[in-house]
């Protein structure tokens, strides 16, 4: 029977990625999507076969309607205030949506009376829950938020395990590390640096400027977490995941890797807030630091132990690091020449 899968934040780069995968192992895949006044959904656009819904994570009424008419057998929650820097703005809006939206979603199950195993829901729990907790961090690791967006995180995933234990529903957690892709939007720093060196490569700007470059990140592949979070759902008995790939860099050190993908070597210079990266062969500045990009509050050292998911799923990510930032840059790299090549037919 065609198993029918529903995916909250299906206009993000996980919903994107997942809704493929879940479509090529042969879903049928609904997807709930925020409302917006401009255009949000390029990342699913050329995706066929989808079936789109308005939903609102603040809207329990809404979510409830949505899973009584779609029945799905598999819940994704991946619809967020993501943006870690941006939570400090907007607490509220954070908790709202990342805290009590997933217990909309449970709370929804329990009205249409979803008994055990019926539907089963993933909460995209964060490895930002973990915050300045000791690395690595694995599903022992005790949990110590830094940004509003960490601990509403933190409370949907208590809130996933009570309603697992309480009503016996089928509720799991992937505690993902950081992951990204070509998808990944251009506010969170892999993507922002990728992006910017290919526009520095095609004369379109100077310099990328940064904040912490020392914050040390698990940075893994959002492909290999997609592939990762449907195997969650396939186990069994519902648990709890950490998913990363054991290997911590520097933001510093994705700067030097992605740069060295277009031939350009980085010599650092000065400290703090006057540190600058220069091309070694020019002398040009190439990346500068500035203080808006610096958090009220940051986590230093994110380094993920998914022992668990190997052992328990068979899971192991596919990408080593360089893979990872040599995808985004050969992504941005054909976007740069398509910039060029149309400024070459304006010129003709
Ligand atoms: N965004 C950004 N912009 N971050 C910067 C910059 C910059 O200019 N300069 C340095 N950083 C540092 C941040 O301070 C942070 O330590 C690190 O780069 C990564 O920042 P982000 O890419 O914004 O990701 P994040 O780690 O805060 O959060 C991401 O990963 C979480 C999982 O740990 C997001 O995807 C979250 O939604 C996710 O839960």
């Amino acid at each position: 029977m065609t198993k029918r899968a529903l995916i909250t934040g299906i206009t993000g780069q996980d919903g994107a990625l997942l809704a493929e995968i879940l479509l090529a192992k042969g879903y049928e895949v609904h997807g709930m999507r925020l409302y917006s006044a401009v255009p949000d959904a390029g990342r699913i656009e050329s995706i066929d076969g989808l079936n789109l819904h308005y939903g609102d994570m603040t809207d329990g009424g809404n979510i409830t309607r949505l899973l009584d008419t779609i029945q799905p057998d598999e819940i994704y929650n991946l619809a967020a205030m993501s943006h870690v820097h941006v939570s400090f703005a907007v607490p509220e809006a954070a908790a709202n949506i990342n805290a009590l939206g997933p217990l909309r979603i449970l709370e929804a199950m329990r009205t249409i009376g979803a008994t055990e195993n019926q539907i089963r829901f993933y909460q995209a729990s964060s490895s930002e829950m973990f915050g300045r907790s000791p690395a690595p961090q694995n599903e022992m690791t005790n949990f110590e938020p830094c940004s509003p967006y960490g601990t509403a995180k933190l409370y949907a995933y208590w809130m996933t395990r009570n309603y697992r234990e309480a009503y016996g529903l089928y509720a799991a957690n992937g505690i993902l590390f950081n992951h990204e892709s070509p998808l990944r939007g251009e506010e969170f720093v892999t993507r922002k640096i990728t992006k910017a060196i290919c526009e520095i490569e095609a004369g379109l700007r100077d310099k990328i400027s940064l904040g912490n470059l020392d914050s040390k990140r698990d940075w893994g592949h959002a492909k290999d977490y997609m592939e990762g979070i449907w195997q969650i759902l396939q186990a069994p008995e519902a648990d709890d995941y950490v998913l990363a790939t054991g290997e911590a860099h520097s933001v510093r050190d994705f700067v030097e890797v992605a740069f060295s993908y277009i031939g350009t070597e980085i010599i650092w210079e000065g400290d703090g807030i006057n540190e600058v990266g220069r091309d070694k062969i020019t002398g040009n500045i190439l990346i500068d630091i500035k203080s808006e990009f610096f958090r009220p509050k940051e986590v230093n050292y994110l380094l993920g132990d998914a022992t668990k998911a190997r052992e328990k799923l068979g899971w192991s990510p596919s990408y080593s690091f360089e893979g990872l930032v040599e995808d985004m840059m050969r992504a941005d790299r054909v976007v740069k020449s398509r910039i060029e090549l149309q400024s070459k037919i304006r010129a003709v």
